[in-house]
Protein backbone atom coordinates (compact mmCIF):
# COMPACT_ATOMS: atom_id res chain seq x y z
CA UNK A 1 0.00 0.00 0.00
CA UNK A 2 1.40 3.57 -0.39
CA UNK A 3 0.41 5.08 2.52
CA UNK A 4 -0.42 3.42 6.09
CA UNK A 5 -0.69 3.97 10.18
CA UNK A 6 1.67 1.20 10.39
CA UNK A 7 2.41 -1.85 9.00
CA UNK A 8 2.67 -3.78 12.10
CA UNK A 9 -0.69 -2.61 13.20
CA UNK A 10 -2.28 -3.56 9.88
CA UNK A 11 -0.58 -6.75 10.30
CA UNK A 12 -2.24 -7.45 13.67
CA UNK A 13 -5.09 -6.13 12.83
CA UNK A 14 -5.62 -7.43 9.39
CA UNK A 15 -8.70 -10.40 9.09
CA UNK A 16 -7.54 -13.59 10.18
CA UNK A 17 -8.53 -15.01 6.88
CA UNK A 18 -6.23 -12.92 5.20
CA UNK A 19 -3.54 -13.76 7.43
CA UNK A 20 -2.32 -16.26 6.23
CA UNK A 21 1.60 -17.06 7.78
CA UNK A 22 4.23 -15.66 5.03
CA UNK A 23 1.88 -12.54 4.39
CA UNK A 24 3.55 -9.40 4.05
CA UNK A 25 2.27 -6.10 4.15
CA UNK A 26 4.69 -3.62 2.66
CA UNK A 27 3.83 0.58 2.74
CA UNK A 28 5.39 3.70 1.06
CA UNK A 29 4.83 5.75 3.72
CA UNK A 30 3.82 5.47 7.21
CA UNK A 31 1.78 8.27 9.97
CA UNK A 32 2.29 6.65 12.97
CA UNK A 33 5.31 3.95 12.65
CA UNK A 34 5.92 2.70 15.97
CA UNK A 35 9.50 2.06 17.32
CA UNK A 36 10.65 -0.18 20.51
CA UNK A 37 9.53 0.93 23.75
CA UNK A 38 6.73 3.13 22.70
CA UNK A 39 9.11 5.47 20.47
CA UNK A 40 7.69 6.43 17.09
CA UNK A 41 9.66 5.30 13.87
CA UNK A 42 9.98 8.12 11.38
CA UNK A 43 8.55 6.74 8.18
CA UNK A 44 9.50 9.59 5.21
CA UNK A 45 6.98 8.57 1.96
CA UNK A 46 8.61 6.97 -0.43
CA UNK A 47 12.52 6.37 -0.07
CA UNK A 48 12.75 3.20 2.48
CA UNK A 49 11.27 -0.01 3.33
CA UNK A 50 8.52 -0.27 5.94
CA UNK A 51 7.43 -3.43 6.65
CA UNK A 52 5.82 -6.48 8.49
CA UNK A 53 5.67 -10.06 7.86
CA UNK A 54 2.55 -12.59 9.66
CA UNK A 55 3.48 -15.92 10.98
CA UNK A 56 1.28 -18.17 13.02
CA UNK A 57 4.97 -20.04 14.70
CA UNK A 58 3.66 -23.37 16.47
CA UNK A 59 5.75 -22.54 19.62
CA UNK A 60 5.38 -21.15 23.07
CA UNK A 61 5.69 -17.75 23.58
CA UNK A 62 9.01 -17.55 25.07
CA UNK A 63 10.51 -18.40 21.96
CA UNK A 64 9.00 -15.79 19.65
CA UNK A 65 11.45 -12.88 20.90
CA UNK A 66 14.36 -15.12 19.12
CA UNK A 67 12.36 -14.62 15.76
CA UNK A 68 13.78 -10.71 15.94
CA UNK A 69 17.45 -12.05 16.27
CA UNK A 70 16.59 -14.13 12.85
CA UNK A 71 15.55 -11.62 11.22
CA UNK A 72 17.81 -9.10 12.02
CA UNK A 73 20.27 -11.12 10.99
CA UNK A 74 18.31 -12.35 7.80
CA UNK A 75 18.65 -8.10 6.74
CA UNK A 76 22.62 -8.03 7.30
CA UNK A 77 22.89 -11.19 5.15
CA UNK A 78 20.78 -9.72 2.99
CA UNK A 79 22.96 -6.44 2.22
CA UNK A 80 25.64 -8.38 2.31
CA UNK A 81 24.29 -10.17 -0.72
CA UNK A 82 23.01 -7.05 -2.74
CA UNK A 83 25.05 -4.07 -2.04
CA UNK A 84 28.55 -6.23 0.09
CA UNK A 85 28.36 -4.21 3.10
CA UNK A 86 29.08 -5.56 5.85
CA UNK A 87 26.40 -4.32 8.87
CA UNK A 88 26.87 -4.76 12.68
CA UNK A 89 24.57 -5.86 14.73
CA UNK A 90 23.67 -4.30 18.21
CA UNK A 91 22.00 -6.72 20.11
CA UNK A 92 19.51 -8.02 20.34
CA UNK A 93 17.93 -6.37 16.71
CA UNK A 94 19.59 -3.07 15.70
CA UNK A 95 21.17 -3.24 12.30
CA UNK A 96 24.44 -0.53 12.32
CA UNK A 97 26.31 0.58 9.26
CA UNK A 98 29.39 2.80 9.98
CA UNK A 99 28.48 2.77 13.85
CA UNK A 100 25.27 4.68 12.65
CA UNK A 101 21.40 2.97 13.05
CA UNK A 102 20.41 1.84 9.58
CA UNK A 103 17.33 -0.36 10.26
CA UNK A 104 14.97 -1.10 13.39
CA UNK A 105 12.99 -4.22 14.31
CA UNK A 106 9.94 -4.63 16.26
CA UNK A 107 8.50 -7.53 16.51
CA UNK A 108 4.56 -7.86 18.10
CA UNK A 109 2.86 -10.79 19.11
CA UNK A 110 -0.96 -11.43 19.86
CA UNK A 111 -1.92 -14.88 21.83
CA UNK A 112 -5.02 -16.67 21.82
CA UNK A 113 -5.27 -18.27 24.74
CA UNK A 114 -1.73 -19.83 25.91
CA UNK A 115 -1.05 -20.39 22.29
CA UNK A 116 0.76 -17.92 19.98
CA UNK A 117 -2.08 -16.28 17.75
CA UNK A 118 0.24 -14.13 15.95
CA UNK A 119 3.58 -12.59 15.32
CA UNK A 120 3.99 -9.63 13.59
CA UNK A 121 8.07 -8.84 12.60
CA UNK A 122 8.00 -5.33 11.47
CA UNK A 123 11.41 -3.72 9.80
CA UNK A 124 12.10 -0.31 9.14
CA UNK A 125 15.02 -0.20 6.56
CA UNK A 126 16.59 3.09 5.42
CA UNK A 127 16.96 2.84 2.40
CA UNK A 128 17.43 6.31 -0.19
CA UNK A 129 16.70 8.36 2.72
CA UNK A 130 18.93 11.21 2.35
CA UNK A 131 18.20 13.70 5.42
CA UNK A 132 17.53 13.17 8.69
CA UNK A 133 16.63 15.83 10.96
CA UNK A 134 19.72 16.78 13.13
CA UNK A 135 19.50 14.95 16.30
CA UNK A 136 18.88 11.67 14.17
CA UNK A 137 21.90 12.23 11.30
CA UNK A 138 24.41 11.65 14.41
CA UNK A 139 22.74 8.40 15.26
CA UNK A 140 21.25 7.14 11.93
CA UNK A 141 21.89 6.46 8.15
CA UNK A 142 20.52 5.03 5.10
CA UNK A 143 22.11 2.63 2.32
CA UNK A 144 21.85 6.03 -0.03
CA UNK A 145 24.48 7.83 2.67
CA UNK A 146 26.73 4.67 3.06
CA UNK A 147 27.19 3.48 -0.72
CA UNK A 148 26.47 6.87 -2.68
CA UNK A 149 23.92 6.45 -5.07
CA UNK A 150 20.24 5.07 -4.96
CA UNK A 151 19.61 1.60 -4.27
CA UNK A 152 16.46 -0.49 -5.57
CA UNK A 153 14.10 -1.05 -2.67
CA UNK A 154 12.69 -4.53 -4.23
CA UNK A 155 15.79 -6.14 -4.74
CA UNK A 156 16.49 -5.13 -1.34
CA UNK A 157 12.94 -6.55 0.00
CA UNK A 158 12.77 -9.90 -2.31
CA UNK A 159 16.68 -10.98 -0.71
CA UNK A 160 15.51 -10.04 3.01
CA UNK A 161 12.52 -12.64 2.43
CA UNK A 162 14.65 -15.14 0.50
CA UNK A 163 17.31 -15.27 3.31
CA UNK A 164 14.41 -15.08 6.52
CA UNK A 165 12.62 -17.95 4.77
CA UNK A 166 15.92 -20.17 4.55
CA UNK A 167 17.04 -19.31 8.16
CA UNK A 168 13.45 -19.75 9.51
CA UNK A 169 12.99 -23.32 8.17
CA UNK A 170 16.47 -23.82 9.88
CA UNK A 171 15.00 -22.45 12.78
CA UNK A 172 11.93 -24.25 13.10
CA UNK A 173 14.41 -27.55 12.80
CA UNK A 174 16.19 -26.47 15.03
CA UNK A 175 13.62 -24.93 17.66
CA UNK A 176 16.19 -22.53 18.79
CA UNK A 177 19.24 -20.43 17.29
CA UNK A 178 22.24 -22.70 16.72
CA UNK A 179 21.61 -22.55 13.11
CA UNK A 180 22.95 -18.96 13.09
CA UNK A 181 24.38 -18.11 16.47
CA UNK A 182 27.89 -18.22 15.17
CA UNK A 183 27.29 -16.04 12.27
CA UNK A 184 25.59 -13.67 14.40
CA UNK A 185 27.98 -13.55 16.82
CA UNK A 186 30.53 -12.59 14.15
CA UNK A 187 28.84 -9.50 13.53
CA UNK A 188 27.95 -8.56 16.90
CA UNK A 189 29.01 -5.19 17.70
CA UNK A 190 28.61 -5.41 21.61
CA UNK A 191 30.85 -8.66 21.38
CA UNK A 192 33.72 -7.95 23.36
CA UNK A 193 32.76 -4.73 24.41
CA UNK A 194 31.97 -3.61 28.08
CA UNK A 195 27.96 -3.11 28.21
CA UNK A 196 26.04 -1.69 30.74
CA UNK A 197 23.00 -3.43 31.52
CA UNK A 198 19.88 -1.93 33.07
CA UNK A 199 17.46 -4.05 34.78
CA UNK A 200 14.44 -2.90 36.94
CA UNK A 201 16.27 -1.39 39.82
CA UNK A 202 19.54 -3.01 38.86
CA UNK A 203 22.75 -1.67 37.06
CA UNK A 204 25.77 -2.91 36.57
CA UNK A 205 28.71 -3.50 33.61
CA UNK A 206 30.06 -6.50 32.40
CA UNK A 207 31.98 -7.61 28.67
CA UNK A 208 29.25 -9.16 26.32
CA UNK A 209 30.73 -12.11 24.87
CA UNK A 210 27.79 -12.85 22.20
CA UNK A 211 24.61 -14.60 21.91
CA UNK A 212 23.88 -18.36 23.07
CA UNK A 213 21.47 -20.39 21.49
CA UNK A 214 18.90 -19.03 22.75
CA UNK A 215 19.71 -15.38 21.80
CA UNK A 216 20.33 -14.99 25.53
CA UNK A 217 23.56 -11.90 25.50
CA UNK A 218 26.35 -13.60 27.74
CA UNK A 219 27.68 -11.00 29.87
CA UNK A 220 30.78 -11.89 32.07
CA UNK A 221 30.44 -9.71 35.68
CA UNK A 222 33.18 -7.93 37.23
CA UNK A 223 32.88 -10.72 39.25
CA UNK A 224 33.80 -13.60 36.95
CA UNK A 225 30.17 -14.66 36.04
CA UNK A 226 28.32 -14.84 33.66
CA UNK A 227 24.45 -13.71 33.31
CA UNK A 228 22.29 -14.72 30.53
CA UNK A 229 20.34 -11.39 29.23
CA UNK A 230 16.96 -11.63 27.74
CA UNK A 231 14.63 -8.67 28.34
CA UNK A 232 17.12 -6.18 29.86
CA UNK A 233 18.07 -2.81 28.40
CA UNK A 234 21.27 -3.38 27.16
CA UNK A 235 23.41 0.12 26.47
CA UNK A 236 27.12 -0.12 24.85
CA UNK A 237 29.46 2.44 25.95
CA UNK A 238 31.95 4.10 23.71
CA UNK A 239 31.45 2.87 20.52
CA UNK A 240 28.72 5.21 18.83
CA UNK A 241 26.48 7.39 19.85
CA UNK A 242 22.54 6.74 20.07
CA UNK A 243 22.59 5.04 23.10
C1 LIG B 1 13.02 0.26 16.53
O1 LIG B 1 12.60 1.05 17.39
O2 LIG B 1 14.23 0.15 16.32
C2 LIG B 1 12.08 -0.59 15.74
C3 LIG B 1 11.53 0.14 14.56
C4 LIG B 1 10.60 -0.70 13.69
C5 LIG B 1 9.98 0.11 12.59
C6 LIG B 1 9.19 -0.74 11.63
S1 LIG B 1 8.72 0.16 10.18
C7 LIG B 1 7.67 -1.13 9.70
C8 LIG B 1 7.01 -1.67 10.95
N1 LIG B 1 5.79 -0.93 11.22
C9 LIG B 1 5.90 -0.20 12.33
O3 LIG B 1 5.00 0.56 12.78
N2 LIG B 1 7.09 -0.37 12.89
C10 LIG B 1 7.90 -1.32 12.15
Amino acid sequence: MKETDSTNRQAMMLEEALAVPGTLIVAGQQSQGRGRRGRTWESSPGTNLYMSLILKPDFSAEQAPMLTLLMAYSVAQALKECEQIEIQIKWPNDLLLNKKKICGILTEMSMDGSEIGRVVIGVGLNINEESFSEALSKIATSLKREVGREVEKAQILAEIMYKFEENYKEFCKAKDLSPIMDGYNQILVNKGKEVCILELGNEYHGIAHGINYKGELQVEKEDGTVESIFAGEVSVRGIYGYV
